[in-house]
């Protein structure tokens, strides 16, 4: 069930009566129809009539709609105009470069420009791991896509994808002071995504593909990695895995068992559940199911592609076929990167004793985490209205920062397994109970340990 919030904020500007009942009438139109306010604040005042700006959240954009009517009904009051918040948030973009060296007189334009420039260059023409030192390549990631798989929306474009790349161009910053630039390609082919990453290549100290489709995104990956001498990273594969792993990790302390003797379903074997289970693999799981839309994912199973073949040989020791509801029974663990709705308590009850269950599709999960809390220990979502957010801000920022620093050159399972660890390990034994697996997003010393823990991984390599 959603509930009023912040991504559907609106301001509304009334004319009402002067009347002693004006603010009461007002915001009992809102709270009517389930509008939460924020904001009421007094913008005008006259003989005739008092001009307010309300400020509150709603739950969609139709819902917005309905306080706005709800507030034009009463007698005497006029909408004079409503303003969407999030897209005045968005008004000219979200980020900007900004100089680090100041431009006053012909003396800083010489040495920040021509000629004083053209000797950096020849030292970097000399010397290319100087760009390293020389130029923002020490501190600048690229952020690429081609639109195929925006967050729920799916395919909606280059362009259209761009708000969210710069979302996380801006959260890159805020949380690791990484410079991070959007990159979002007009060419849903793979070669040429592949060959136009290589040549901007030169710019960057590392790579962060974004919201590019299954199955095409584990090729991407796998051929740049192969190319290019700096680190790349799908977010959503391995950003998604660390903090799904770094919060197994805690979800199985709280509940005392060990992952070795632990059964889990992964239910979607795409970009998330496939790195998902790749990196829990590390962990030598007592066994892992994985399924998909078709079904528990077996050798024998017809049309597997060649990523399904993979995991279908390396996990369901016992050969299993049937439903996800099959797959259910004696699990310790459902990490759910999926689609909405696909269970409800029965067959959480048909789980192990203190079952944990990630079901982290959005914006709906697997299950309902009301349903799910009452036959499992521990619930996680992607949702910032429940406890134990699972949100990939908690691994990327520091990711790339522990990357830059170590000026890799390669990104390894190792870095990956020492950032989940990292950020488990940031909720230490008096925080830690089945309602704080993970830190939150705004923890500062989150992305400080992840970098640091990335960084000994990656000199180590
Ligand atoms: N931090 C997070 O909370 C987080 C991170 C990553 C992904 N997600 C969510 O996980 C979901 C999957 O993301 P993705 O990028 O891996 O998508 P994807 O399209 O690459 O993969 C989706 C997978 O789900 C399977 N699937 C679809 N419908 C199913 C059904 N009815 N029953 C069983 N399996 C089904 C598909 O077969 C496929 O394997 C999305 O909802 C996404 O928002 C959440």
């Amino acid at each position: 069930m959603p509930v009023p919030g912040p991504g559907y904020s609106i301001t509304i500007r009334v004319e009402a009566p002067p009347t002693a009942s004006a603010a009461g009438d007002l915001t009992s139109a809102v709270g009517r129809v389930g509008g939460v306010i924020t904001a009421f604040d007094v913008v005008e005042s006259h003989a005739d009539r008092v001009v307010f700006d309300i400020t509150c959240n709603a739950m969609s954009a139709n819902h917005a709609k309905d306080i706005t009517d709800g507030l034009d009904a009463l007698p005497g009051v006029r909408v004079r105009k409503v303003s969407d918040r999030t897209f005045l948030v968005h008004l000219g973009g979200k980020i900007e470069v900004t100089s680090k060296v100041a431009l006053r007189n012909r003396d800083d334009l010489s040495r920040a420009y021509t000629p004083g420039v053209a000797r950096i260059c020849q030292a970097i023409a000399a010397n290319p791991e100087d760009a390293r030192r020389l130029t923002i390549k020490r501190n600048t990631v690229a952020v690429v896509t081609d639109g195929t798989a925006v967050l729920g929306l799916g395919n909606i474009g280059p362009a259209a994808a761009l708000p969210v790349m710069e979302g996380k161009a801006a959260l890159f910053k805020k949380f690791a002071g990484v410079d991070a630039w959007p990159v979002c390609l007009d060419t849903q082919d793979t070669e040429e995504i592949i060959r136009a990453v290589e040549l901007i290549a030169p710019v960057y100290g590392g790579i962060n593909l974004e919201d590019i489709a299954a199955p095409r995104c584990f090729e991407i990956e796998a051929r740049l990695r192969e190319k290019l001498d700096i680190p790349v990273f799908h977010d959503d594969q391995h950003g998604t895995a660390i903090v799904v792993v770094g919060a197994l990790r805690n979800a199985l302390r709280v509940v005392g068992k060990d992952i070795t003797k632990c059964k889990v379903v992964v239910c979607g074997v795409g970009a998330a559940g496939s790195a998902i289970i790749r990196l829990l693999q590390h962990q030598k799981p007592g066994d892992i199911l994985a399924v998909d839309i078709h079904g528990i994912v077996h050798p024998k199973r017809d049309n597997l592609d060649s990523n399904l073949e993979q995991i279908a040989a390396s996990t369901n020791v016992e050969g299993k076929a049937g439903t996800l509801h099959d797959a259910l029974v004696g699990a310790d663990v459902f990490i759910g990167v999926s689609a909405p709705n696909l269970f409800g308590a029965a067959q959480v009850a048909t789980m192990s004793s203190d079952a944990i269950v990630f079901a982290l599709a959005n914006p709906d999960p697997e299950i309902d985490p009301v349903e799910a809390q009452q036959h499992a220990a521990i619930v996680a979502t992607g949702r910032s209205d429940y406890p134990n957010q699972i949100n990939n801000v908690l691994a990327f920022p520091g990711v790339f920062r522990g990357l830059l620093d170590a000026h890799a050159t390669s990104i390894t399972d190792a870095m990956l397994v020492a950032a989940a660890n990292a950020i488990a390990d940031v909720v230490e034994p008096e925080r830690l109970n089945a309602s704080f697996i993970v830190p939150s997003v705004f923890d500062n010393a989150v992305a400080p340990a992840v970098a640091e823990a990335v960084k000994n991984a990656a000199q180590a390599n």
